[in-house]
């Protein structure tokens, strides 16, 4: 049975058995600032269990992407040695929301492992809970298994095994675990059923669910191997293919159990995860997620130079996962085009890294080589690594190579200090909406009654609602707010658009009868409950029950829209031009501009960005209707609609569809037709990072601001030039080129006068009889070293047979030369006068026996060192006789 026969197989067991089969959610999850990445089935429904979401199902039943690769759920040490630990895998489930629970879940599982898949009942195994202090041992489990395995093959284990939970707080509970027999006689967890029943607060407590639900997540790598008959995942049909293209590569066979073999799997399952990463919006960087996937595909690509792979080779396999996943992902397909061209340019970075980077490895390791302990610094590592990009388990290999031990939880300090660092500024939004009190009895209950009720999407004034709650500025729930205080405001509904999606915050007023707040931020209680006002009360007091005219600052949103829905033509503008590898790689939609990241390696000409920039305006023109409607992801996600990287997905998404032109799933606020936007003009485009590229733009009122500013300028260089505009650049150019001869001309002039003047004493020149050598100084002012050389070789010549000196204050810097004839050099080098007299003027240079010069930094010393070179003339004459 081929893997994807089972992926379909499981779906559609399930689904006649009355589950919706439910679209993967992204890698990235949508509102959970607490998961790095999904990874588990029940994810995109830990609210539906909750009870905080609600579905128009009680039964789904899914085939999820999923990543561990920290945290809780980590298997990224394992990949590779071991035959069954991915980074990247999918997860097939089923769920139950309050609906049916163990007594149906379990002859689920049975009937669609020993029925439909025709597994052999006597090598499956089950285990429940045994009980431990707080949750008593799960009896009706036991019973139900009992009518299906005999009781030696059914096991009891603890809270490690059997109690499942998503992380450290939310919904979890009592789970059993299906065991298949391998041939020589090991165990292997092929299905995990979870009987949710409680949600665990912070501090560990465990309150009951609304309702018992059911929560399932079979590995369909591992359930590959078993009904394939193979003894490793990587010997399925999901590997295969990636595995042997690895093995064509460095023309090597898989065999499975040497290094070789090892390297081979490692790179086929950090493909996969970073071909799905990257479609799912992911960029690598060195922060957070992006660092994550970055960590992944260097190890990666570590792995291929161990097997002689010497040039990028991750990119050409990327097309391979796309074939293979595709149909069951379609976003791979969507997105090929970027993932290869940010996979190639990571690739060409990293050879840049280890270029640049190995010299300074080699310092450090010779370093610590000498040193007693043996040991390789963990802050040099992290230095090696932050400056240069050299990842540790590169530095490791080398390391160990050499059998030198490494600090690596010193490497972990110094890179967790980092993180904190880079934390505390970048996830604000996220420190901001933590932390509030509730203290009121019922009012907990009632804001989770509420949810999050926005309205804003074609309203911006809500007459009458309702204060649900109030904080001061500790976040301690209060009963009113006075004039003169700060605090945060929770209504019933609000049209307040809180920040998501790029899209900045509303801002605007809540108004009562005589009181008056401005909100100036928004945030939120939880991820995905209520908004959060933060305000600054005005006039008169806020009080808990009370009604509010609540009223977003309107021409300020009217600006967000018009950003907003000019970034989606943007977006496709850049596509239509550049080509379809341009993705979304971050967004800031704001009041006075726009700014947009995107994927695109190279730069970008500038009629390229004229072209996009008349093709954005061509669209305004157009004045198309914006439609945006709710439809089921998956249909969306047929229609073609771009995922952004970031956004929520559930099952129900909302598209911004422009008619012929641009398709987003996108949750922001829009213009109600592309004329709204006026005029759209770029500021600018540059790169920000490898293989991403940042145009920012404005729009409206801001668009035309930015014009005539430049109007105005243009005007005023016109005007300082008196010429028309349009002859400006010219006679600037014109203007440039005649500097550039009188500068010439000035300088010869200089050098003229200077050399005019010479052999006279009011010039300054003096010659000085040394032990019968003629030494002639000079001041000469205002000219550079070229004149200075040309004057010291005319007045060598006029001498025959001497030594001259000449210095220049130029522009507050010193100049000078020393030239000696030919007959002399023997006896006095200029090198050696050079460096004997530098230092009077505070610098110092060198050159040949008979030329040299040097540079000073005191200008005020140039009189001192003229008149100290007889003296230092006849100390060379000198010690040349001895
Ligand atoms: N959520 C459960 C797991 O991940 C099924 O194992």
């Amino acid at each position: 049975m081929r893997s994807r026969e089972i992926r379909r197989g499981f779906l559609e067991f399930f689904e006649s058995a009355g589950h919706r089969p439910v679209a993967s959610a992204p890698l990235v999850p949508g509102d959970d600032p607490t998961l790095l990445f999904t990874n588990a089935g029940m994810n995109q429904f830990k609210d539906v269990f909750l009870g905080k979401e609600k579905r128009d199902y009680a039964r789904a039943t899914t085939a999820q992407k999923c990543m561990r690769v920290s945290g809780k759920h980590n298997d990224l040490d394992n990949v590779g040695p071991s035959p069954r630990h991915h980074t990247f895998f999918e997860m097939l489930g089923n769920f139950s929301f309050g609906d049916y629970f163990k007594a149906e879940a379990i002859p689920y599982a049975w009937r669609l492992l020993t029925d439909v898949w025709q597994l052999p009942k006597d090598r499956l195994y089950a285990t429940i809970f045994m009980g431990e202090p707080g949750v008593p041992r799960d009896d009706q489990a036991y019973e139900l298994w009992r009518k299906f395995l005999p009781a030696d093959r059914i096991g009891e284990l603890g809270a490690e095994d059997n109690f499942w939970q998503m992380g450290d707080t939310g919904p979890c509970g009592r789970c059993s675990e299906i065991y298949f027999v391998k041939d020589d006689g090991s165990m292997m967890e092929i299905w995990n059923n979870v009987f949710m029943e409680f949600d665990r607060q912070p501090g560990g407590v465990l309150v009951p669910l609304p309702a018992p639900s059911i929560d399932t997540g079979m590995g369909l790598e591992r359930v590959t191997a078993v009904l394939q008959g193979v003894e490793s995942n990587y010997d399925t049909d999901l590997f295969q293919p990636l595995v042997q293209d690895v093995a064509a590569m460095c023309g090597q066979p898989y065999v499975g159990t040497d290094a070789a073999s090892t390297s081979m799997r490692v790179i086929a399952d950090h493909m996969r995860a970073c071909t799905f990463l990257i479609a799912d919006g992911v960029i690598p960087s060195n922060e957070w997620r992006g660092y994550v996937l970055r960590k992944i595909m260097r190890r990666a690509m570590r792995h291929g130079k161990k097997l002689g792979i010497t040039q990028p080779f991750m990119h050409e396999l990327a097309d391979r996962v796309v074939t293979e996943m595709g149909d069951a992902y379609p976003e791979l397909k969507a997105n090929r085009d970027s993932v290869v061209s940010v996979i190639r340019s990571e690739e060409e970075r990293f050879d840049a890294v280890l270029t640049t980077g190995l010299g300074r490895l080699e310092q450090v390791l010779e370093r610590a080589a000498a040193s007693q302990r043996k040991v390789v610094p963990g802050d040099e590592m992290f230095r090696l690594y932050d400056s240069l990009g050299l990842p540790l388990d590169f530095i490791e290999d080398l390391a160990s190579e050499r059998q030198l031990a490494v600090d690596r939880a010193g490497y972990e300090a110094a890179m967790e200090a980092q993180r904190e660092r880079a934390r505390a500024g970048s996830h604000f939004e996220m420190a901001r909406t933590q932390g509030f009190t509730v203290s009121v009895a019922g009012t907990q209950a009632a804001l989770d009654a509420l949810g999050d009720r926005f309205e804003g999407y074609d309203i911006t004034e809500l007459t009458e609602a309702r204060i649900v709650a109030l904080f001061d500025d500790t976040r301690s729930e209060v009963s009113a707010l006075d004039a003169g205080s700060t605090g945060f405001v929770v209504l019933d509904r609000t049209p307040f658009y809180v920040e998501s999606g790029g899209q900045v915050s509303d801002t605007g007023t809540l108004t009562a009868d005589g009181g008056r707040a401005d909100v100036q931020a928004m945030s939120r209680l939880a991820a995905g409950g209520p908004r959060v006002h933060q305000v600054t009360v005005s006039q008169g007091t806020l009080r808990t029950g009370g009604l509010v005219t609540a009223r977003v600052d309107l021409p300020r949103r009217a600006a967000i829209r018009r950003n907003h829905t000019a970034t989606h033509l943007l977006h496709a503008a850049l596509r239509q031009t550049l080509g379809t590898h341009v993705k979304q790689a971050g967004s800031l939609v704001a009041p006075d501009r726009l700014r947009f990241d995107f994927v695109h390696t190279g730069t970008i000409a500038a009629s390229d960005l004229e072209a996009i920039e008349r093709i954005v305006n061509a669209q305004i023109m157009r004045n198309t209707k914006v439609q945006t409607t709710l439809r089921r992801t998956d249909e969306a996600m047929a229609l073609g609609a771009m995922a952004l990287f970031g956004e929520k997905y559930g099952d129900t998404v909302r598209v911004v569809d422009i008619p012929g032109f641009s398709l987003e799933l996108c949750g922001g606020t829009h213009c109600r037709a592309t004329g709204d936007i006026g005029v759209f003009t770029i500021v600018s485009e540059g790169g920000v990072a490898a293989g991403v590229r940042r145009v920012e733009a404005v729009t409206g009122e801001g668009a035309v601001a930015l014009l005539q500013d430049e109007r105005r300028q243009l005007q005023a260089v016109s005007s300082e030039l008196h010429v028309t505009p349009t002859e400006a650049a010219e006679t600037a150019g014109k203007l440039q080129a005649e500097i550039k001869r009188l500068t010439r001309a000035l300088h010869e002039a200089r050098v003229k006068a200077a050399l005019g003047a010479g052999g006279d004493a009011a010039s300054g020149q003096q010659t000085h009889d040394v032990s019968g050598v003629k030494v002639v100084t000079r001041r000469v002012d205002g000219v550079d070293r070229t004149a200075l050389r040309e004057l010291a070789d005319q007045i060598k010549a006029g001498l025959g047979s001497g030594i001259v000196v000449l210095a220049a204050d130029a522009e507050g810097k010193v100049s000078f030369v020393v030239s000696v004839s030919a007959d002399l050099t023997s006896r006095v080098k200029a090198g050696d006068l050079v460096k004997r007299l530098g230092p009077i003027v505070g610098g110092g240079g060198g050159g040949r026996p008979d030329f040299a010069e040097a540079g000073g930094k005191k200008p005020e010393q140039i009189d001192a060192l003229l008149g100290a070179t007889p003296g230092a003339v006849q100390d060379a004459l000198a010690s040349s006789v001895a």
